[in-house]
């Protein structure tokens, strides 16, 4: 049987997370893997989340399962932080899922029985996995033009020309907030252009929401999502709970089905329970407990909305002294995109040898595309950094 496989191709974020753990440099610099970092390099485990933590290990009774859509509480939470009242609860439904991925997955998997080979529209660029996952679920990846590296704006423009080839039917993936890797965002106005041609087009809108309290905060982050999600008939959303809660490991998310149609939104949500049967079963508990107590609870809640908001601004913080050191360094304005941009990524431009000859001569590892995670900049040796990175660049 073995003998019949190739290679699998690493996944480059990954393998240079593991690259990075191995090298023994003392002073190396870890702007690869999308975890938030603290002012000590540090990935901490939130306060709110240790408090519910705490609880859970007190009060938890039992082991038991839970059910194939996981923590019914849980998914009602996540449904309210993602949608707020612009959506009646009647015409979504919710279910816990194993991390962000595993929310998408579980999502094109339903919408490939669906609709068998469906085209599936991905940001060029995107998240690196998007292809493999949606491509493994069965579905069909085409790519519409999304980021201009000359000027880090959006090519909008070209966005809606590629999108009027889409035929009714396909989907749309679109990233909620904080753009990864490149952290150029739409404007309202740009969501309320594409979800028009959702809307005129018959496209199926899913929505991958990372980041959700990165950019500009928890509820302007939502302001998209929201608006698509009560213009269109129908749309998915695959929220992830591994950054804006630092769950990371515990593999936390919720696939959110929506629907004006409940008859068929039943329906949908019944298949969507029945590939998580026939691929894992049941979710697992723990970091959805955590989160449920946080989300429950009045003064819990409160402080996980600070420590969140304290990640956010100091992520754009970093950005806009990052911005000024590399301008200073470099004598020019070409960085200066990187102020602008929203949560944990941006593209410096810089070519593959470039990105080699940094790894190599100065322990700074970056992801091959030239993202950069904002929260892991040392913020105490930005010039120095900004002076490496403009050695490469000449
Ligand atoms: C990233 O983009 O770095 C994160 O989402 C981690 C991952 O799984 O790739």
């Amino acid at each position: 049987m073995f003998e019949a496989l190739q290679p699998a191709p690493p996944d480059k974020i990954l393998a240079l997370m593991a690259q990075f753990r191995e090298d023994e440099r003392e002073n190396k610099t870890d702007l690869g893997v999308g975890v938030y970092k603290d002012q000590y390099g540090e990935t901490v485990i939130m306060r709110s989340i240790r408090a519910a933590e705490k609880r859970l290990y007190d009060e938890q009774k039992t082991k038991t399962y839970v059910g194939l859509q996981g923590d019914k509480s849980f998914c009602a939470a996540m449904g309210e932080l993602v949608l707020g009242n612009t959506v009646s609860p009647d015409n979504y439904r919710v279910c816990q899922a194993p991390g962000g991925s595993g929310a998408l997955s579980i999502v094109a998997m339903m919408l490939n029985r669906a609709r068998p080979g469906a085209t599936v529209w991905i940001s060029d660029p995107s998240w690196p996995n998007h292809i493999p996952l949606l491509a493994g679920a069965g579905l069909k990846p085409k790519s519409y033009p999304y980021y201009d590296p000359e000027t880090g704006k959006i090519r909008f423009d070209e966005m809606i020309a590629t999108l009027q080839e889409a035929e009714a039917g396909d989907i749309l993936l679109l990233h909620g907030c904080c753009h990864n890797p490149t952290g150029a965002d739409l404007t309202l106005d740009q969501w309320k252009a594409v979800t028009e041609l959702c809307w005129d087009k018959g496209l199926f809108p899913f929505i991958d929401l990372a980041y959700l309290g990165f950019g500009d905060g928890l509820e302007e982050d939502a302001a998209g999502v929201r608006l698509m999600a009560k213009t269109v008939p129908e749309c998915a959303i695959a929220a992830s709970c591994s950054k804006n809660f630092a769950v990371y490991r515990e593999r936390l998310g919720a696939a959110i089905l929506v629907g004006a149609d409940t008859k068929q939104l039943d329906t949908a949500f019944g298949q969507l329970l029945s590939v998580t049967r026939s691929v894992y079963s049941m979710p697992p508990d723990h970091g959805a407990a955590a989160v449920r107590i946080v989300l429950e609870d009045a003064e819990l809640k409160a402080d996980w909305k600070a420590e969140l908001e304290t990640m956010r601004t100091r992520m754009t913080v970093l950005r806009q002294d990052f911005a000024d050191a590399l301008r200073r360094e470099s004598n020019s304005s070409r960085f200066d995109f990187i102020a602008g941009q929203k949560g944990m990524f941006s593209r410096l431009g810089l070519s593959p040898d470039q990105i080699d000859t940094l790894r190599n001569e100065r322990g700074i590892y970056i992801v091959g595309d030239s993202r950069i995670n904002i929260a892991g900049l040392p913020g105490d040796r930005l010039d120095e950094l900004a002076r490496a990175i403009v050695s490469v660049t000449g």
